[in-house]
């Protein structure tokens, strides 16, 4: 059995981004990311106390893992704790697939254990649920979550890990005021009746919903996002101008209002932080209060932004 819970912050880390740094990410990003800079922002998260990283072995192919990981050197390990995932489709050919990605990111990641370990998307949920058991009696992982998986899967899961004592823990999922199937799906309230922590990934939508990103300027050319959301920047202004304008008013800009809408629906946001000033936004982002009507006005002008930011690797909820 886990026998200490798992503490959930205001918000997590996130380092897909990461994985574009050095001379072998993946570009999905676009992003010129140097190690000093990202140094920078290790150290202003720390100061501001904000300490789970969220990775995974896929994000650059271990280039996210291995740089969060040599960042972070700096701190004793128990002053952060990481978050990474097994990915089904990038499983190995050993007798236990899941075992082995975990040593990959260990090493990577150079630690010995993982505080929070993901089954990064629901692909044959019997299979490879049973295989976290081993990993959670071993110690070399704390607490384990499901990612991208819906209500009857996150329930199957948490049968599977039931039988041997365990339960799922977290469960991290894209929401957005632009994407909220897991809202619809009744997976927000499953959690909160449950008390599972819900991770909120892509709350602004890579960097779309910030208002920094317009039709005269574009996410990064080339990018995989710029293919995603350069087309539905013009729709987003709306929306955008009115985090913004919430967020004046309280010395805050568009960003740290979509991070702190998050927040207030009970989630724990997962920012992708690729520079240093993106800390001060979320401790801003925790600070900022929003009324329901603040919260409706939001939800409605998303709404009436008509577009559909599910990911190439989601289902529908
Ligand atoms: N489980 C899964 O399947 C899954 C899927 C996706 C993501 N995730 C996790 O969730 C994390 C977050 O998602 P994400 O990184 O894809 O997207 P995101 O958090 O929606 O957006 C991150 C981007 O927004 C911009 N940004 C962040 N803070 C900002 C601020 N204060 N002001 C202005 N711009 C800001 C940055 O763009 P620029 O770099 O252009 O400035 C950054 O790269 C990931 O890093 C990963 O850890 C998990």
């Amino acid at each position: 059995m886990t026998t200490d819970n798992l503490k959930t912050p205001m918000v997590a880390l996130g380092t897909w981004a990461w994985g574009d740094s050095g001379e072998i990410g993946d570009g999905y990003f676009g992003t010129h990311l140097t190690r000093a800079g990202l140094e920078e922002v290790a150290d202003k998260a720390h100061a501001a106390g904000f300490t789970l990283w969220d990775t995974a072995r896929v994000y650059g192919m271990g280039r996210s893992e291995t740089v969060l990981g040599e960042v972070l050197k700096r701190y004793a390990r128990s002053d952060y704790q990481l978050s990474t995932k097994f990915t089904p489709q990038a499983a190995g050919t050993s007798d236990d697939p899941v075992a082995e990605m975990l040593e990959q990111s260990l090493a990577n990641l150079g630690t010995d254990y993982i505080d929070l370990y993901w089954i990064h998307n629901p692909a044959d949920v019997p299979r490879w649920t049973p295989r976290l058991i081993p990993l959670l009696k071993s110690g070399k992982v704390k607490h384990v979550g499901v990612s991208n998986h819906n209500l009857s899967e996150i329930k199957l899961a948490d049968r599977i890990l039931g039988e041997a004592g365990f339960r799922v823990e977290a469960v991290q999922n894209h929401y957005s005021l632009l994407y909220r199937s897991s809202e619809q799906a009744g997976i927000l309230d499953y959690c909160r009746n449950q008390g599972i922590p819900f991770f909120a990934y892509m709350v602004l939508e890579q960097g779309a919903l910030t208002g920094k990103y317009s039709p005269e300027n574009p996410l990064p050319e080339g990018s995989n996002r710029a293919e995603n959301y350069n087309g539905i920047l013009r729709q987003l202004k709306a929306l955008t101008d009115k985090l913004a304008s919430i967020g004046q008013s309280q010395g805050a800009a568009a960003p740290d209002v979509a991070a702190a809408w998050a927040i207030a629906k009970g989630t724990t946001p997962i920012i992708g932080v690729t520079k240093p000033h993106y800390i001060e936004s979320l401790v801003r982002a925790g600070s900022i209060t929003l009324t329901s009507d603040d919260i409706a006005e939001l939800e409605a002008l998303a709404d009436a932004a008509n577009v559909n930011t599910r990911g190439w690797w989601e289902q529908a909820m």
